[in-house]
């Protein structure tokens, strides 16, 4: 078992006893998700439904016999488990490499439990090494990089991707990281910025690390 596999299974017996008919799991996206999607199936734990951040995500759940829920339609999913691309002491995260981030933010903001499960090459003091990824609604491409250059910063646009809710994607580097709360106010202050990778406003409840040989929670 590799290390995000670990993350996945120690989240999954954290709300092993939670699961019931009533239950609504939130669900996000990537590698790591997919381990904790992969236990879902091996232990078929009772659930009403569940929330997810992609296509990709319903697909797999939906595979496993689960029913897909609207967020519209259930008042708030009892818990939300996902990945991040960097997690600070603080619990909060830079999110959205697999370009799920809005999607993300959305269901882990309804959700009464935050639950993100990380290896520990994710564990850092200060974020800035990985871009964050910024949703843009597409006529709005260019205005928004410019903005973001005038921040100071690097805005790569990741060709050839849409996101699920049929939008583009750019990627920034060089973002100021002191306070990464008013980062994220700043950028969805830019008009036609839908969502950034910032969660800080949002964080996780409980954040699951494994190195491989140990699996703890941070503190
Ligand atoms: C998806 O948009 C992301 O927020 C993922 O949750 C994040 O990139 C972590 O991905 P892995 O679990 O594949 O490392």
């Amino acid at each position: 078992m590799n290390s995000k596999e670990k993350a996945a299974r120690s989240a999954y017996e954290k709300i092993e006893s939670k699961f019931h008919k009533d239950f609504i799991l939130g669900i996000g996206t990537g590698s790591t998700t997919n381990y904790f999607i992969k236990i879902l199936k091996e232990e078929n734990p009772e659930m009403k439904c569940f929330v997810s951040s992609s296509i990709a995500s319903s697909n797999l759940l939906k595979d496993a016999g689960y029913d897909d829920a609207e967020l519209n339609d259930v008042g708030g999913p009892d818990v939300y488990v996902d990945g991040a691309d960097e997690v600070n002491t603080k619990f909060e995260a830079i999110k959205g490499g697999g370009g799920a981030l809005t999607r993300e933010k959305i269901i882990a903001s309804a959700s009464k439990k935050f639950i993100c499960i990380v290896d520990d090459s994710k564990i850092v003091k200060k974020f800035g090494n990985f871009p964050v990824a910024v949703e843009v609604i597409p006529m709005a491409r260019s205005y928004v990089s410019r903005q973001i250059v005038a921040m100071g910063c690097r805005p790569t646009y990741r060709i050839g991707f849409v996101t699920d809710n049929g939008n583009q994607i750019i990627d920034v580097l060089n973002l100021n990281f002191d306070v990464p709360y008013e980062t994220e106010m700043k950028l969805n202050k830019i008009p036609g910025v839908v969502e950034n990778g910032i969660f800080s406003a949002r964080k996780a409840d409980v954040v699951i690390v494994s190195d491989g040989e140990r699996t703890y929670e941070l503190e």
